[in-house]
């Protein structure tokens, strides 16, 4: 056997390899769903993809000339090229980003892989056009150009629309809804004729339709800009994670583009896993998907709900201590506003000494404190608060009424109560940390100022609850202090 041969019948043994690099990604995505099996989770999967490459550099479409039926091996410097560049890249970001820019950074990922798919299927195009021209070859069939078009349009859409979603999250562009009258019947006209732009192309695939070729890459690109700038910077982790679920539908297309089956299922994979964090965000929000992408929310919100009555009690840091120092349980509450004032190590240290003087401490987690999932336990885990403290919005709420106190560090939103109580309010029916219901409950935040949905939190006129003002970390490290003293 000679070694064309023997390249043409790797293709067996590769898509075996395919199979267990597949079983590799479900693997590691399954353990990345629990935070102390995550690392491992993702070791795992990385090792699917280092595989998956690995065995796809002996692919025949690489190795052989199609025409000349020849070995050879001028592909590789192109491949060698791109993957020291994407690596260094790669590294590069991952080492310098700071730990709250993550989302924007995933944001820029997903574009990258919509902009991959587009390219690929655009190469594929021209590939077809070159073979058809020099060779005398059969033009593209219609699923293979149905295909190129579906990449170009999601991959387009995509990379648009993550670019967008960068400028927002990194405030390099305003980060508002920027809506005008007629938007989504624009964006509703502009992908009907980037669907019938698809079905022209893919009916005859030639060298004359290059032109609808590139009106579907111009219409998808515009797409994702104006189906982007119409939601608020807040809103931007949920686009985010369906840019990313669009990025793996891009990939599998272009999986079917290039008949190549770990990119397939990768795809799918990203997909589908994409759409489920998606859905998870949506509903500890109680919004739907269409009314975070259509709604323009934060730009048409504010104000709603009744207006609260009732008095405000501020207190001071030096009685908070006393509260503290006679407590015998605290929760900590964590939102937006810990991120904002990087208050997670006063946070800890705070903690660990209310421990010290025999308290039971809680940090409670609510699934879209923040901006994005996860992001009070990755600030809490940067500070070395211990998994087993953390305790889940439903793990703390049946416990909370016998909590002493409730120490709310810059979160607004997620702890409203008007979430049950007011049917007017925007944020009706999303599930809330019930901190009003604990004995006494201390607010830390800069001013009477709303949250990210823009609704008045009658959570600080209650009773039972004290405001704390100023800066959180500055307040928690008075706390500190007065515990040191
Ligand atoms: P928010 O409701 O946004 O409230 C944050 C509060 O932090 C503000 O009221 C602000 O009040 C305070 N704050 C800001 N800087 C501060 C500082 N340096 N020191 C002390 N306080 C400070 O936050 P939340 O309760 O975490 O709720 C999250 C919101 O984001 C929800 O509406 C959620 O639906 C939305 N959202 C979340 C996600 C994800 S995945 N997490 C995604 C999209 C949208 P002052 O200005 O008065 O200080």
């Amino acid at each position: 056997m000679n070694s064309v041969q023997f390249i043409q019948n790797l293709e067996l043994p590769i898509n075996l390899v395919y199979i267990v690099a597949a079983l590799l990604f479900v693997f590691g995505l399954k353990m990345l769903s629990s935070a102390t099996t995550a690392r491992k989770g993702n070791m795992i999967s990385a090792l699917g993809m280092a595989l998956a490459v690995v065995v796809t550099l002996f692919d025949k479409d690489i190795l052989i000339n199609a025409h000349t039926g020849e070995l050879i091996f001028s592909g590789y410097k192109w491949i060698a090229l791109g993957a020291i560049i994407g690596g260094l890249i790669g590294l590069i970001a991952a080492k310098t980003v700071k730990m709250t820019a993550m989302p924007e950074m995933v944001g820029l990922f997903n574009g990258s892989g919509g902009l991959a798919s587009l390219l690929l299927a655009w190469a594929e195009f021209q590939r077809s056009l070159y073979n058809t021209e020099v060779f005398q070859a059969a033009p593209l069939g219609g699923f293979e150009a149905s295909v190129i078009a579906i990449a170009v349009l999601i991959g387009g859409v995509t990379f648009s629309g993550s670019v967008i979603a960068w400028g927002k999250l990194s405030e390099t562009m305003p980060s508002q809804a920027i809506v005008f009258p007629g938007q989504n019947i624009v964006n509703a006209i502009l992908l009907i004729a980037a669907v019938v732009g698809g079905v022209m192309f893919a009916m005859n695939p030639v060298a004359g339709a290059y032109g609808i070729f590139i009106a579907i890459v111009i219409i998808s690109l515009i797409l994702g800009i104006l189906a982007v700038i119409s939601i608020g910077g807040g809103d931007m982790p949920v686009v985010i994670s369906l840019l990313n679920s669009y990025s793996g539908l891009a990939a599998c297309a272009a999986g079917f583009v290039i008949l190549n089956n770990v990119l397939i299922v990768a795809g799918a994979l990203v997909g589908a896993s994409g759409l489920i964090l998606t859905n998870i965000m949506c509903k500890a929000m109680n919004r739907s998907l269409a009314n975070v992408l259509f709604s323009g929310f934060g730009a048409t919100t504010a104000g709603a709900g009744k207006q609260v009555e009732g008095e405000v009690k501020p207190i001071s840091p030096e009685d908070t201590y006393l509260l503290l120092e006679a407590a015998s349980s605290v929760a900590f509450v964590p939102g937006y506003g810990l991120a904002v004032a990087q208050a997670q190590h006063v946070v800890r240290e705070l903690g660990d000494l209310l421990e010290k003087n025999g308290a039971e401490v809680y940090y409670a987690i609510h699934p879209v404190a923040g901006r994005m999932p996860g992001h009070m336990n990755v600030l809490l885990a940067e500070a070395n608060v211990p998994y087993e403290q953390l305790v889940e919005m439903d793990d703390i709420n049946p416990k909370i009424e016998n909590i002493d106190v409730c120490m709310v560090i810059g979160a607004n939103d997620v702890v409203n109560p008007a979430a049950r109580e007011d049917e007017t309010s925007p944020l009706w029916g999303m599930p809330i940390i019930d901190v009003d219901k604990a004995r006494t409950t201390i607010v830390l935040k800069r001013s009477m100022r709303t949250g990210f949905a823009g609704v008045q939190n009658p959570l600080f006129f209650k009773p039972n609850t004290r405001m704390l003002f100023g800066d959180a970390k500055e307040s928690i490290s008075a706390l500190v202090a007065e515990f040191k003293d």
